[in-house]
């Protein structure tokens, strides 16, 4: 792909130099909708990436193709406004712009992006566009930063300028994650390491084909929700200032406080949190049964409590149940459609190809994609 890219850039805008710079897509192992709550994560980078070539020009004006689109378009570093045409191109100009907003000086571009990290898959496309972009405009512009630092600049730029109120996982694991670990995250403390996977199991996905929106209300919907109980609860509790500070104590003697839809929003939230922190502990004593049932766990109160699955996943999860060689599965990513994580015995992922996508046809009548994290 680099050297694709190389070519078909250098030729496209008559430059001789270039670079390229990659961020790949991610899968969430457990730990969903909790990062805006100031929980715990444990997502793992996928090779599947996308690239960003750049080289510098004089003046202001960034002109971005994107081939997988068929689309192009330019913008001027000194008015960037938000582009209906091509919303696309609002990650590149999100990006440049907080950039800008740190004090940042930038120079005029011409950008050429390419992908195969599935679009509305909930396989974070959109971070990874946003991290490509970010580290071309940082190698073109000198600009150093921590990765800490680079993942909410890209998170900021995702909120303010494409308008999702996206968590930190998604751009925290496209700067820093590892191919092949999972990456634990802290998401108020920005504490994170890397964490072991299963030598003999893999990480498989599959994909629904059914395109999830982010935009969509549903997500923003549910952010709210998570706030109106910790404002019910931090109204009798010293320090709950997030969904994180409750406890599953302080939930039960609230209970009665909280509508009855809000009441199993939290409790998805204050139940993942801890089912990621004991994942930590299974998945560091070579549990991977143990892990897998808290797959299944985080899937059924995602689809019962959360209320994010759909026909489709619910089919897709239900399906391994009857499968010998599958540790674990549930829905990943924010919901409504998207893709399952399965983790499946590393002899048995043929077979659970093979079975899956039986499965979902005779289902469903559509065809599921099946990808190797
Ligand atoms: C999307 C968001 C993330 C996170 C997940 C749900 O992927 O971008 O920040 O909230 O949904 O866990």
């Amino acid at each position: 792909m680099e050297a694709r890219l190389t070519e078909e850039h250098r030729s496209f805008f008559s430059v001789d130099k270039s670079e390229v710079h990659r961020a790949p897509g991610r899968v969430n192992l457990i730990g969903e909708h909790t990062d805006y709550n100031d929980g715990f994560v444990l997502p793992t980078p996928l090779d599947r990436h996308v690239w960003a070539a750049a080289s510098p020009r004089e003046g202001v004006r960034v002109t971005v193709r994107a081939p997988d689109l068929g689309d192009q378009m330019e913008f001027r570093l000194d008015v960037i406004t938000r582009s209906a045409d091509h919303p696309w191109g609002n990650y590149v100009m999100g990006v440049a712009q907080a950039l800008q907003e740190e004090g940042h000086t930038l120079r005029g571009a011409y950008m050429t992006i390419r992908g195969d990290v599935p679009i509305g898959a909930g396989l974070s496309s959109s971070a990874a566009f946003l991290m490509a972009s970010l580290r071309a405009f940082q190698s073109m512009n000198r600009i150093s930063l921590e990765p800490v630092e680079s993942a909410y600049l890209a998170k900021r730029a995702e909120n303010q300028f494409v308008g999702v109120q996206c968590g930190v996982m998604d751009q925290f694991v496209a700067a820093m994650g590892e191919h092949g670990k999972a990456l634990f995250i802290d998401c108020r403390t920005n504490e994170h390491r890397l964490v072991e996977l299963p030598r003999d199991h893999k990480v498989v996905i599959v994909n629904t084909m059914k395109s999830r929106d982010l935009t969509s209300s549903a997500y923003n919907e549910r952010r709210g929700q998570c706030l109106e109980a910790v404002l019910v609860i931090g109204r009798h509790e010293t320090g709950v200032t997030a969904l994180r500070d409750v406890t599953p104590e302080m939930l039960i003697k609230h209970w009665g406080e909280l509508q009855p839809g809000i009441q199993r929003r939290a409790r998805h939230v204050v139940t993942e949190n801890q089912r990621v922190l004991e994942s930590l502990e299974l998945l560091g004593g070579g549990d991977v049964e143990g892990f897998g049932d808290l797959m299944y766990d985080s899937h059924e109160s995602l689809r019962h409590d959360y209320e994010v699955s759909c026909r489709e996943l619910d089919i897709l999860v239900d399906a391994t149940l009857e499968m010998r060689g599958v540790a674990g599965a549930r829905m990943t990513g924010a919901g409504f459609g998207g893709c399952t994580v399965n983790l499946v015995e590393e002899g048995y992922v043929d077979k659970f190809t093979e079975l899956i996508k039986e499965k979902y046809l005779s289902s469903t009548a559509k065809r599921a994609e099946v990808y190797l994290a």
